[in-house]
C-alpha cells in the first residue's frame, strides 16, 4: 500500500530529519521538501561517508526516486548550483532525480544583504539567522514583488522585475542601513548563467506529485527547521520565516492535507537550538557541555556551537498538537549513555502557575520555569543497537516515559548517525 507521511522536526531543528528521511526514501518513490531554503544542513551518513544536504531533498542519493523542490521553498540558484556541483562531483546523478517547482521564491544576493545588515544593525533585534537571505525573499515572496524561478526563463522580463526590485533594496541598503548597493547587472547575469542548467529541472511539482497519488506512489515530505521555528507557532520572534509545522506540506507542495496518511515527528532525546531566543531547559553546566560534545552539537551550516539541554516534553506536548503527530522518531539517544541520572522537563512554572503546554511566542516562554522529573540513565553503550529489547532497561524506561508524557507513539528509535543505526517499532510505511 503507498503511504504518504511528513516527516518533520519537532523542536528548534537539527533533529536528525535527514538521516531519518534518507533511511525511510528507499520506501518512497518521491521525496519532497516543502518550505525553508539553505539555512537548513541535513546530515546523511551511509557506511561512514557523510553528505550534508541544504536545499536538495535527502531522497537525492536514492535511484528510483525523484527529489522535487515544491513551491514553498526559497531557492538561491547560486546555492543550487554549489551543492548540484558537490553532489554531482561525488557520482550522484541529480540532473536525472531533481525536480524544481517553477513556482519557488527565489533568494538574492540583495536578500543575503539584507539579512546581514539587519543582524548587525544596532536599531535592530538580532535573532542569530543563518545569515542565508531567507527572510527577506520570503517578505518578497508575501508582499507579492518577488521573483519566481519561472522568472529566470525570460531574459527581458527578468531584467525588468529584477531591476525594481533591486532599486527597492537598494533604497533600503544604502539610505537606511548606509551599506553599498547590490549591483543589477551582475546580479542578472549571474542569475541567467544558472538559468540554463535550472530550467530543464523546472516545472509543476504538483501536478507530478497528483500523477504520483493518482498511481499510488509513495511520498515523503521531508521538513527543514523545526515546528518550534514555526513563524506561527514557534517562538516569535525567534523563528525562521516559514511554516515549518506539517501544514507546511500542503500550503508548500500544493497536495491537500487529506492526501497525507501521517506525520513522524523527529525529536531528540535531549533539546538543542542554535541561535538566539528562549529555550527553558538549556544547561549551561556540566551536562550541557557533555551533550555538547558526545552529541557533536554544531550546526551543519554555519558551524555555530548548538546550545544543548534537556528533553521538553511541554515543548513537544505543542509540537505534537500543532503538527497532528502520528508518530515519534526519537533520535541520539546514544548521546545519553554514560548519565547516571537523566531529567525530563514536565511542565512550566510562571508568575506562580502551572503550565503543562508551552506557550507559543518568546515573551512568555522566556519567563518559564522547568519543573523536572529524574529518570535512572544508564551505562552500557547504545550505539548502533537496532533492537529494542536489547537497549538498556533504563534508557527503554526513558523512551517510554518520553512517550507517555507527549501521549504519541513511538515509531522508530536512532542510535547513531549512520543510515543503518535505528530501531523500527512501527514501520511508517506499513
Ligand atoms: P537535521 O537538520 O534535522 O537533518 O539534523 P542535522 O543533520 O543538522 O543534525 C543531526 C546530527 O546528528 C548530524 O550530525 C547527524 O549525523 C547526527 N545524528 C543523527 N541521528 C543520530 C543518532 O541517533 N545518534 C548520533 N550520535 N548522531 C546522530
Ligand atoms: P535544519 O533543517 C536549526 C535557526 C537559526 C535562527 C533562526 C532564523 O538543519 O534543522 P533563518 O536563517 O532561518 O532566518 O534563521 O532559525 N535555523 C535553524 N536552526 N536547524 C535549522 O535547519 C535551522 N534553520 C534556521 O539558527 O535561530
Ligand atoms: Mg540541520
Amino acid at each position: 500500500m503507498s503511504r504518504r507521511i511528513v516527516v518533520i522536526g519537532s523542536q528548534w531543528g537539527d533533529e536528525g530529519k535527514g538521516k531519518i528521511a534518507d533511511m525511510l526514501t528507499g520506501r518512497a518513490r518521491h521525496v519532497v521538501r516543502f518550505q525553508g531554503g539553505h539555512n537548513a544542513g541535513h546530515t546523511l551518513v551511509i557506511d561512514g561517508k557523510t553528505t550534508v544536504l541544504r536545499l536538495i531533498p535527502s531522497g537525492i542519493l536514492h535511484a528510483g526516486t525523484t527529489s522535487h523542490i515544491g513551491n514553498g521553498v526559497v531557492v538561491s540558484p547560486a546555492a543550487l548550483a554549489e551543492e548540484r556541483a558537490e553532489l554531482e562531483a561525488s557520482g550522484v546523478p541529480v540532473s536525472e532525480r531533481l525536480r524544481i517547482s517553477s513556482a519557488c521564491a527565489l533568494i538574492l544576493p540583495s536578500h543575503v544583504a539584507l539579512d546581514g545588515a539587519r543582524e548587525s544593525g544596532i536599531r535592530q533585534r538580532t535573532l542569530g539567522t543563518t545569515g542565508r537571505g531567507i527572510g527577506p525573499a520570503y517578505e518578497d515572496k508575501v508582499a507579492r514583488r518577488g521573483l519566481r524561478i519561472a522568472d529566470l526563463f525570460n531574459a527581458q522580463r527578468l531584467g525588468e522585475r529584477l531591476e525594481s526590485l533591486l532599486d527597492y533594496h537598494n533604497f533600503v541598503l544604502t539610505q537606511y542601513h548606509h551599506l553599498e548597493p547590490v549591483d543589477f547587472e551582475q546580479t542578472r547575469d549571474q542569475l541567467l548563467e544558472h538559468a540554463s542548467d535550472i530550467e530543464p529541472l523546472t516545472g509543476d511539482v504538483t501536478d507530478a506529485l497528483r500523477h504520483a497519488c493518482l498511481a499510488d506512489e509513495s511520498i515523503l515530505f521531508e521538513g527543514a527547521q523545526g515546528a518550534l521555528l514555526d513563524v506561527d507557532h514557534g517562538t516569535y520572534p525567534y523563528v525562521t520565516s516559514s511554516n515549518t509545522v506539517a501544514g507546511g506540506a500542503s500550503t508548500g507542495t500544493g497536495v491537500g492535507p487529506t492526501y497525507i496518511d501521517s506525520v513522524i515527528g523527529v525529536v531528540k532525546a535531549y533539546t538543542t537550538r542554535v541561535g538566539g531566543g528562549p529555550f527553558p531547559t538549556e544547561l549551561d553546566d556540566e551536562f550541557g557541555r557533555y551533550l555538547a560534545e558526545n552529541g557533536d552539537e554544531f550546526g551543519a551550516v554555519t558551524g555555530r556551537p548548538r546550545r544543548c539541554g534537556w528533553f521538553d516534553a511541554a515543548a513537544l506536548r505543542r509540537s505534537a498538537f500543532n503538527n497532528s503527530l502520528s508518530g515519534l522518531c526519537i533520535t541520539k539517544l546514544d548521546v545519553l549513555d554514560g548519565l547516571d541520572t537523566i531529567r525530563v522537563c514536565v511542565g512550566y512554572r510562571v508568575d506562580g502557575h502551572s503550565l503543562d503546554f508551552a506557550p507559543a511566542g518568546a515573551d512568555l516562554l522566556a519567563r518559564c520555569q522547568p519543573v523536572y522529573e529524574d529518570l535512572p540513565g544508564w551505562h552500557h553503550n547504545t550505539s548502533g543497537v537496532r533492537e529494542f529489547e536489547q537497549l538498556p532497561r533504563n534508557a527503554q524506561r526513558y523512551l517510554n516515559r518520553i512517550s507517555e508524557l507527549v501521549d504519541t507513539p513511538i515509531d522508530i528509535v536512532s542510535t547513531g548517525a549512520d543510515r543503518t543505526d535505528a530501531i523500527v517499532l512501527r514501520d511508517p510505511f506499513g
